[in-house]
């Protein structure tokens, strides 16, 4: 098998070293060189074009291509026959599928040609809202075949959440499900749909693939059963040819403030990064078998389930079900089943398993596994330790990948066994990532032994083009808090040898279970109940999530408290529930009416000794009285 990615493939920490003084030194030559060695239908004219202030990014400027031929029909010759997805379903007992690269690319064709029969084309949004089946690979490469811009939701979010993300991207065709297996439930997703559609006019046709054989109501004219609509459907497609800059897809994320937003990725520079960080940071050889726990609906799923792994010609699976169904011992099951060799999950799994104990651990004999990964949230030491001495058998790298929706790709990691691990550190940059650390004024603080907020100073191939419809909240979110640079939210800190350390959010995001929410996004959720007054929401540190959420609510009457909880499961979905909620006479505020959020983060991770100056405070007097009632 031709092995194509050999060139690509940093294979020392010398390498490393020289190949990234190589790509700061000249950012387009490297990129252009990796991009080279794609299927382009037409070469770019500029590799670059940037400023930081509108913000404008360009990357391969004037290339035109289709990445679905990088991902598949290039395959097809020397590896059309080994097996692109191994799905593994929710029940253990029921048969998995294993999806070769020839296969995948007839049922991308079979789908391509029935999106465009069903009325859509270049440029039209598409939702995809489905179980972790690989129908919704299908349906992602489907999109970026004829291309239709996909707007994937994570089948866990409500229907009013669906709703308005539909509205806010004006989809004109949803991809679903008639219901999801999750552990030991069934959900019931075809509902949730019909609910959404309810509140919106722009969706012409639901595509629904049947999973669970619920029984649905199907809307006549409007919706459609998957298997009737790809019949006599041709599995032959002629890509549609892109631009670079051709929108790929949109990704719903929280911020600090405000409704989700739409971050915007295009083809040509997504196709570059997810490829060459996936092929890096897992040191991914031909034939062996990858395997990323995550959901599609969130951007680890798109990056680095479909799109990295597939670019790169690997065996990528895609799991249906969750850590601790039937047991806690499913995921080291389904690594011995399938002869793992690089495993991706996120350390609030980790957390949640190593509370079951190593009974189910040492069940499997987990030795295939070469590389394991942690991913969306900072992984704590003594779950770095448990993962690296149980299930890396204390010999495997452990890759802390850090990176973020608006990043599209892993920004700073290890490169698995090239440079050196240090618990809880992502550490080292990956090559044309060009991380600093600066104070409050952006001043950049050189040097190690240094803290402050991580900033990016130059473009790398899938920073966020925009939010969707709102290119100005682009701007101030994140080019806006300093000049030319890209601000993360995150805090981090430069260790005394060099290794990066990412602290956690600045902002008003949390982080619960590696699930990003924004604090204001709950409190809205929070404030429909119809007796609720007003609400503040904090995180606080939790053992398995990570993060928790703490609402402070004021309301009309005592124990509403499931009410409210219902409430934001509706608005939201059930991530968002609150793990508290105190119910207040008041919220502590600064006379100009700004709820002080330090003082309700002291008291909700229990640090209330020292609450700071409050005596400037509107009303010292309700501190005393959250503190006596809270958790
Ligand atoms: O705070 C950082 C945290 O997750 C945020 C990004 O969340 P999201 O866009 O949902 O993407 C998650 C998957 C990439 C970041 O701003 N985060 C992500 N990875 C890490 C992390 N924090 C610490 N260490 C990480 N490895």
């Amino acid at each position: 098998m031709n092995d194509f990615t050999e060139a690509h493939r940093i294979s020392s920490l010398l390498e490393y070293t020289q190949t990234y003084d190589r790509s700061i030194k000249d950012p387009e030559k490297f990129w252009s060189e990796i991009a080279d060695s794609f299927t382009w239908r037409k070469k770019w004219s500029k590799t670059l074009e940037w400023n930081f202030k509108d913000p404008n990014v360009k990357w391969f400027v004037d290339g035109k291509l289709n990445i679905t031929e990088n991902l598949l029909d290039r395959h097809l010759e020397d590896r059309g026959d080994q097996v692109a997805i191994l799905w593994e379903p929710n029940d253990p007992n029921e048969k998995g599928q294993s999806i070769t690269y020839k296969e995948l690319h007839a049922k991308v064709c079979q789908f391509s040609n029935t999106m465009i029969a069903n009325g859509v084309g270049k440029g039209d949004r598409v939702i995809i809202y489905m179980p972790m089946v690989p129908e919704a690979a299908v349906a992602m490469m489907a999109c970026a075949r004829i291309g239709a811009v996909h707007s994937v939701v994570f089948a866990g979010f409500s229907s009013s959440a669906l709703a308005d993300r539909i509205n806010d991207c004006e989809a004109k065709m949803v991809l679903t499900a008639d219901g999801n297996f999750r552990g030991a439930k069934t959900i019931d997703v075809k509902g949730l749909v019909d609910e959404a559609l309810e509140k919106t006019t722009s969706v012409e046709k639901v595509i629904v693939y049947q999973r669970t054989k619920t029984d649905v109501k199907m809307k006549e004219g409007r919706d459609i059963w998957w298997h009737d609509a790809i019949m006599n459907m041709s599995d032959q497609h002629d890509a549609e040819e892109m631009d670079s800059e051709d929108l790929l897809f949109i990704l719903y994320t929280s911020g600090s403030t405000g409704k989700p937003k739409g971050v915007v990725h295009t083809c040509g520079g997504y196709m570059i990064f997810t490829y060459y960080s996936f092929l890096n940071v897992f040191q991914y050889k031909p034939r062996d078998i990858y395997w990323c726990t995550a959901d599609v609906g969130w951007i680890t799923g798109h990056s680095y389930i479909v799109y990295g792994p597939l670019l790169a010609g690997a065996t990528t699976i895609m799991f249906e079900g969750v850590p601790t169904y039937p047991d806690a011992g499913r995921f080291w099951e389904v690594c011995d089943k399938h002869k793992v060799n690089q495993f991706y999950t996120a350390p609030t799994a980790i957390r949640a398993l190593q509370a079951h104990g190593l009974e189910p651990v040492q069940k499997h004999k987990l030795d295939t596994i070469t590389v394991i990964g942690s991913v969306g949230e900072p992984i704590n030491e003594e779950a770095w330790h448990w993962y690296h001495e149980h299930i890396g058998k204390g010999k495997c790298p452990l890759v802390d990948t850090w990176w973020q929706t608006e990043t599209g790709g892993i920004m700073i990691s290890a490169l698995a066994g090239i440079t050196p691990n240090k618990p809880a550190h992502a550490s080292l940059p990956l090559p044309g990532i060009q991380p600093i650390i600066v104070d409050a004024d952006g001043n950049e603080l050189e040097g190690n032994n240094v803290e402050g907020n991580l900033c990016i100073k130059h473009p790398w191939p899938s920073i966020l083009r925009t939010t969707y419809g709102d290119h100005e909240r682009c701007r101030q979110t994140y080019f806006s808090t300093y000049k030319n640079m890209y601000f993360t939210g995150d805090g981090a800190k430069r260790d005394h040898d060099g290794y990066l350390r990412i602290l956690g959010r600045v902002d008003d995001v949390i982080n619960v279970s590696g699930h990003r929410m924004g604090t204001a996004e709950v409190e809205n959720a929070i404030d429909e109940h119809p007796k609720v007054v007003e609400s503040a929401v904090v995180g606080f540190p939790h053992d398995i999530k990570g993060q928790g959420i703490y609402a402070f609510v004021i309301a009309e009457t005592d124990g509403i408290e499931e009410e409210i909880r219902q409430t934001v499961k509706k608005m939201i979905g059930p991530i968002a529930k609150p793990d508290h909620i105190q119910l207040v006479s008041g919220l502590p505020k600064t006379r100009s009416g700004k709820i002080m959020r330090r003082i309700l983060r002291k008291i909700a991770s229990k640090d209330t000794d020292n609450m700071g100056d409050t005596s400037t405070l509107l009303n010292p007097e309700v501190v005393e009285e959250i503190i006596k009632g809270a958790h």
